[in-house]
């Protein structure tokens, strides 16, 4: 087995933690004996995430780590992201690694039917509170030349489809910036990862298709979807490396999955 030991007593920042991929990455961090900063909107449900943390730290036995806060964060609210430290509790100051994965789909209208609020929420979440929260931890991680940021692209930034146009655009933009910052960062020990997931079953759809719960079961239908702790997996391998080891991109599909729309149902 890899190991993860590099991140013992690590302080990670997961946003989205609430749930799916967030949630789950938050747990194999605490697992590996990282401490977690957990930042999402609905901090009721990070209480929950939390108690995840705390038991999957005792079933990793590694004695470090043990150190979870929660922190209210709306990543359209500029003020909230650019405000960041004044929430990060005193033992989180220094983070290690930022995981950038809050993000949302909404809807699956076809241009000249998108609704003005749904282009903006993904446009704000995915791509603005993204840049603005990336540029805080840009320049805290620059003065000490050190720290690992890792965005939750997706395979809709590779290819479109339709009725994606506002979700794949901010993908691709997410993946733009990821790579552009990279290579601003290229004199520096600050590491930066894209990984892009394909179907993973989790909130996603349900939140793209505004609750309708029979809508969201559709899209996994027939197809043996990734899942939360599949991605998970990918984050933290790729935050555990050592640090010359930088994981640029990393496409984890289903098997039955080969591109945004080609995909298999039996
Ligand atoms: N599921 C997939 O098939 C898939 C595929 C490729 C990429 N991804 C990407 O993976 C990431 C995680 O998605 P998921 O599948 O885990 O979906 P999920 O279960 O719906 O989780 C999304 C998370 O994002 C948070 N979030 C949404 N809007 C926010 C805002 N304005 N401010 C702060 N947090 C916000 C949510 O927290 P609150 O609502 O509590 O704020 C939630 O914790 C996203 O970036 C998504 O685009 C997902």
């Amino acid at each position: 087995m890899l190991s993860t030991k590099l991140l013992q007593d690590k302080v990670v920042l997961v946003t989205g933690a609430s749930s799916g991929i967030g949630a789950a990455t938050a747990a194999l961090f605490a697992k590996a004996g990282a401490n977690v900063v957990l930042a999402a909107r609905r901090t009721d449900k990070l209480d929950a995430v939390r108690e995840a943390c705390v038991k999957a730290n005792n079933a990793g036995q590694t004695g470090k780590g043990g150190r979870y806060a929660s922190i209210s964060l709306d990543m359209c609210d500029t003020d909230h992201v650019t405000k960041v430290f004044s929430r990060l509790p005193d033992w989180g100051q220094n983070v290690d690694v930022l995981v950038n994965n809050a993000g949302l789909a909404v809807g699956t209208d076809r241009v000249g039917d998108i609704k003005a609020d749904a282009i903006d929420r993904m446009l704000d979440t995915n791509v603005h509170g993204l840049i603005h929260l990336t540029q805080q931890f840009v320049r805290d991680f620059k003065k000490r030349n050190t720290g690992h940021i890792i965005n939750l692209g997706s395979i809709a930034g590779v290819n479109s489809y339709p009725g994606g146009s506002v979700y794949c655009a901010s993908k691709a933009a997410l993946h733009s910036f990821t790579t552009a910052l990279r290579m601003e960062l290229v004199d520096t020990a600050i590491r930066v990862s894209e990984i892009q997931p394909g179907m993973v079953e989790t909130e996603f759809s349900l939140v793209r298709f505004r609750g309708d719960q029979s809508a969201a079961d559709k899209v996994y239908e027939g197809i043996d979807p990734l899942s939360a702790d599949d991605i998970a997996e990918e984050v933290v391998w790729a935050a555990s490396r050592k640090p010359h080891v930088n994981i640029a991109d990393v496409l984890i599909l289903p098997t039955n999955q080969a591109s945004s729309y080609h995909v298999s149902r039996k």
